[in-house]
């Protein structure tokens, strides 16, 4: 018998496996394929003050080993996904929420988190940073430490539940930015979000996608985020959710090693939407198989 249980800020999850946001939805669309009361929790889909449409299509470019997307924060705003998309959850998720919040202003943020934080099923807040869709707002707060924590601590000033900050791998210096965001009170640290990266149709000879470059995610980003996950658990004291590239148990015990507490699983669900299941199922055997007893033994094992 092995302990899969973790813990993110004082709310205790059967097992560290969390799909991400925006490949999820809002959850009951995956409850009809399988009982989503299994997974540690879920991180729904970027919500913003305002319904957004998103980017014009095509938003989706394959790639080995990966997609590109440009979807735009397509969502339907808070408001209704307050009275209409977490109703629908509530029938069918019983435990606590991810709600994942983009911007385009300050006052945005804090106005999506304070209508979010009222939300009873929502357990942490997680605030995305890093979005590299949009062309004002989104990614533009996380690549710079001063932004991140502004946009930290007008968060926290209205919110009381955990406030977790997404981070983007489009930067130099990762560490200096989480840091920031822990100095201004975040209860933890997500990342990484998707690399921006672009393809080029030969027939065309224009770029695949509509909004030219998008945000590469899949397995092939995985080292990188490894890379990341490592560098700011190292540096900081809050608890890290480790998301890029995610498809297997074994990838889950390695983010673990790099010092996530909990692992988000993304572009994988695109491609089977039953890989959480899968990874929960399979945990425990994979556990066994590195002589592994309780997953809280070995978060930031691999550091020296
Ligand atoms: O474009 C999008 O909706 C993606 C959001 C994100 O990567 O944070």
């Amino acid at each position: 018998m092995v302990n899969t249980k973790v813990t993110l800020s004082g709310i205790t999850l059967d097992n560290p496996v969390i799909p991400a946001s925006g490949t999820f939805g809002y959850g009951y669309e995956f409850a009809e394929l399988y009982d989503i009361n299994i997974l540690g929790s879920f991180s729904f889909k970027g919500t913003t003050k305002e319904p957004r449409f998103g980017n014009p299509t095509p938003r989706i470019a394959e790639c080995p080993s990966g997609m590109i997307n440009s979807v735009g924060l397509q969502n339907p705003g808070v408001e209704k996904v307050i009275t209409e998309e977490l109703p629908k959850l509530a029938k069918c998720f019983h435990k606590p929420v991810i709600a994942n919040i983009s911007g385009f202003s300050v006052e945005e943020y804090a106005y999506t988190c304070e209508k979010l934080d009222k939300a009873p099923q929502v357990g942490i807040l997680e605030v995305n940073v890093s979005c590299p869709n949009v062309h004002h707002g989104g990614m533009s707060f996380g690549t710079s430490p001063e932004a991140a924590a502004e946009i930290t601590k007008a968060v926290k000033a209205v919110t009381s539940k955990p406030v977790y900050i997404k981070l983007s791998p489009n930067v130099t210096d990762i560490v200096s930015i989480a840091k920031a965001c822990e100095d201004a009170g975040a209860d933890g640290i997500s990342l990484i979000n998707t690399l921006m990266g672009m393809r080029i149709d030969l027939k065309t000879k224009k770029p695949v996608i509509a909004n030219k470059m998008g945000g590469f995610s899949g397995s092939a980003i995985f080292p990188v985020a490894l890379r990341m996950v490592y560098q700011v658990a190292e540096a900081v004291t809050v608890p890290v959710m480790g998301i890029g590239g995610v498809s297997s148990a074994e990838d889950v015990l390695e983010m673990m090693l790099a010092g996530a507490t909990a692992v988000q699983v993304g572009a994988a669900n695109l491609v089977d939407p039953f890989i959480c299941k899968k990874i929960i199922e399979d945990l425990p055997r994979v556990m066994e198989k590195y002589h592994i007893k309780d997953l809280n033994d070995i978060i930031g094992g691999a550091h020296i």
